[in-house]
């Protein structure tokens, strides 16, 4: 078996951080989303995978290189635009052969892992085996109606009226019967060749096509709440590791200080990560955040937030449910007008209070 890794697409709805970075890339807990699922892959035992890579290849290769460290070993398939999952596959046709593969989206997140699900497929044998999580609103997913088995009748993409509460996860288990179908379908309104449509294809040609519902915990990290979401979720499972300095400070709950952080004069109540590199002076640092590597929080106060490597926040309170990209600044200034001046990129979003 292989695994084909979805590590491509436009990443519209994390703008403007995906015009500079990788979504797969930004981390949660300070570890990039991709990595858990990389790691999930190969504690299931599969060991030959595939990267699907666009616009943001390099960033890709150069975090995740041959794959060794995860114990895999990673090939890169480029895709020319981000034309649909379905798409992925057909890329992928000459690399896949005609073995069994498991289709993971490289910004989902899933607890517990793939092991059981790429079992199950081995010893059910159908053709191939989705994964659905109940959802209070279906609509911005992929649907699917089940009979009484659990076998698939019939999915649609992002339904109007959706016909169950079953959503598309982003692990799929397939046999190369997929390629037939991924070779027949057209493209959708939007498009893109639609994994959707190619497993109704699968189903229309008499096919086995099994469905598990997850009973764990699935997030796809395509936009900030679900980013934050995954985050505090990751956080909640730490443990306290104080390897860097500390003066002056209180540390209460589950709190990591890497090596290489200082914390003078604060207050940080966890669960919290301080990567390396970071310096947190006369500030509150509140549950659920994630400080990457060399950023600078001073005199600030920031909660249920991200923070990616090199920012820096000077004099602000409080910043809250918020993702920081790289090397960004917010600062207040003392005894200016009280006005907001702004340098953001496209796409930005700020929220300031009135
Ligand atoms: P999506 O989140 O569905 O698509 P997207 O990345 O284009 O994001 P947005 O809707 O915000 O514009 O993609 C799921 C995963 O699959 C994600 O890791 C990107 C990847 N992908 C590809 O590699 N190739 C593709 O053609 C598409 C559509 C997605």
């Amino acid at each position: 078996m292989k695994a084909l890794v979805l590590a491509g697409g436009s990443g519209s709805r994390l703008r403007p951080i995906t015009h500079t970075s990788a979504k797969q890339l930004v981390p949660v807990a300070n570890k990039p989303v991709l990595f858990f699922g990389l790691e999930s892959i190969a504690e299931a035992g599969v060991r030959e995978v595939g990267i699907i890579v666009g616009d943001r290849a390099a960033e890709i290769e150069s975090a995740v290189g041959d794959g060794s460290r995860f114990g895999l070993d990673v090939t890169y398939l480029p895709q020319e635009a981000p034309l649909g999952l379905a798409h992925a596959v057909h890329i992928a046709r000459d690399y896949l052969g005609d073995d069994d593969f498991v289709m993971y989206l490289g910004d989902n997140f899933i607890v517990g892992g793939i092991r059981a699900l790429v079992r199950r497929f081995q010893t059910e044998r159908p053709d191939a085996q989705i994964m659905l999580a109940r959802v209070s609103d279906p609509r911005a997913f992929g649907v699917v109606e089940v009979d009484g088995h659990g076998r698939v009748i019939a999915l649609e993409e992002k339904p109007e009226r959706p016909k169950s509460d079953l959503a598309l996860v982003g692990v799929y288990l397939f046999t190369a019967r997929v390629h037939e179908a991924v070779r027949r379908i057209k493209p959708s309104g939007r498009g893109e060749l639609e994994i959707t449509d190619a497993i109704q294809e699968l189903v229309d040609a008499g096919c086995r096509v099994d469905s598990v519902v997850v009973s764990g915990y699935w997030k796809d990290t395509g936009n900030v709440a679900d980013m934050l979401e995954v985050n505090r979720l990751v956080l909640d499972g730490i443990e306290a590791d104080c390897s860097g300095e500390v003066h002056s400070s209180e540390l209460i709950g589950r709190v990591v200080i890497e090596r290489g952080a200082t914390v003078t004069g604060s207050r940080i109540v966890g669960p919290v990560v301080v990567a390396a590199g970071s310096r947190i002076r006369d500030s509150y640092i509140g549950p659920f955040t994630s400080i990457d590597s060399d950023c600078a929080v001073t005199d600030s106060e920031v909660e249920y937030s991200i923070v990616l490597r090199g920012a820096s926040i000077v004099g602000v309170r409080r910043i809250e449910r918020s993702l920081i990209g790289r090397e960004v600044e917010v600062v207040s200034t003392p005894g200016m007008l009280r006005s907001h001046r702004l340098v953001l990129g496209d796409h930005s979003k700020v929220q300031v209070v009135s």
